[in-house]
């Protein structure tokens, strides 16, 4: 209590402390500033709510190789946040959609913060709604206990694809489910160590019959890789996040950034038709820097499959 008084002390001080700083200045300035304060406290005020909001974003794909329809809620990038304690309020939100299948798209932990048990614990709680997919993300790649954490999540007994393909049948629709997260390099004259293990696991990927899943926490890769002809692999759908929506958006130009892609990236989020596949982007839920996301509520996706 005594420590919301103080709060409540200080706020009050500079809020006077700028009321006479503004009315010293001339009245057109004044109000300007005015005007530009109230603005900017708006959009903290909303973008704090927003940032307690879970937004579901619906995508319908017609898709020839699918009999039956099939649901996928797919999550990414929850960087440890917590919706509800436990974060109950995000797995009653994804129950409620019903999925089929559940795909986690990575970037659960902070590579910054040692502890990464909130990015665990929810994973059994997944895995009770439906089957549940997960792929790597850069964060879980790059943490400082990087195998043991893997290990971890291995051991919940989610179906963890890292480098993996794993065909599955779901209400009568075969589905290959591929999780990639190698990384190649190849530029004139040069390849790296992984360009052909890259090369044979995605020939095999492409190689099966049944509808194609990509799931890779990456979405530049189509723009690295899939759209180009050394690397034209047939799939279906591939469902990436990474972007966090390029963290701040903007009216009627989209995402401000994204890593790998920089300002006003090409693959920010929503759906995007690339070459011979479809793929959706991800806005994510949250962030490992606070409070950094704008105009951008945290975002479960849900792809209806039919
Ligand atoms: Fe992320």
């Amino acid at each position: 209590m005594n420590f919301l008084i103080t709060i409540f002390a200080k706020i009050k001080k500079a809020a006077l402390a700028c009321g006479r700083a503004i009315a010293a200045l001339p009245k057109a300035v004044a109000i300007s500033v005015t005007v530009c304060a109230v603005l900017v406290l708006l959009v903290v005020i909303i973008t704090y709510f927003q940032q307690q909001s879970l937004s579901v974003t619906y995508y319908e794909l017609e898709e020839e190789k699918i009999e039956n329809p099939v649901r996928i809620v797919f999550i990414s990038d929850l960087h440890m946040r917590e919706f509800g304690a436990g974060n109950s309020r995000l797995i009653e939100k994804i129950k409620e959609q019903a999925p089929d299948i559940i795909a986690v798209g990575g970037d659960f932990c902070n590579k910054t913060e040692e502890y990464y048990g909130t990015a665990i614990e929810i994973l059994p709680k997944l895995m009770q709604i439906a089957p549940t997919y997960y792929t790597l993300g850069n964060h879980e790649l790059t943490h400082q206990n990087s195998a043991q954490m893997v290990a971890d999540i291995a051991a919940t007994g989610v179906n963890l694809l890292n480098n993996q393909t794993e065909e599955i049948l779901v209400n009568g629709n075969k589905i290959a489910v591929c999780g990639l997260n190698m990384f190649t390099h190849v530029d004139d004259g040069f390849k790296d160590d992984n360009y052909d293990d890259f090369m044979s696991f995605m020939k095999d990927f492409a190689a099966y019959d049944s509808y194609r899943l990509l799931l890779c926490h990456f979405p530049h890769y189509s723009s690295w890789y899939f759209e180009k002809d050394k690397f034209s692999f047939d799939f279906e759908l591939m469902i990436s996040g990474h972007t966090h929506g390029g963290e701040i958006i903007l009216p009627f130009a989209g995402g401000l950034f994204a890593p790998e892609q920089g300002f006003f990236p090409k693959y920010d989020y929503g759906l995007f038709n690339v070459k011979n596949y479809k793929m959706i982007v991800s806005r994510g839920l949250g962030d490992s820097h606070y409070m950094r996301r704008v105009n951008n509520p945290p975002e479960i996706v849900v792809v209806d499959l039919k």
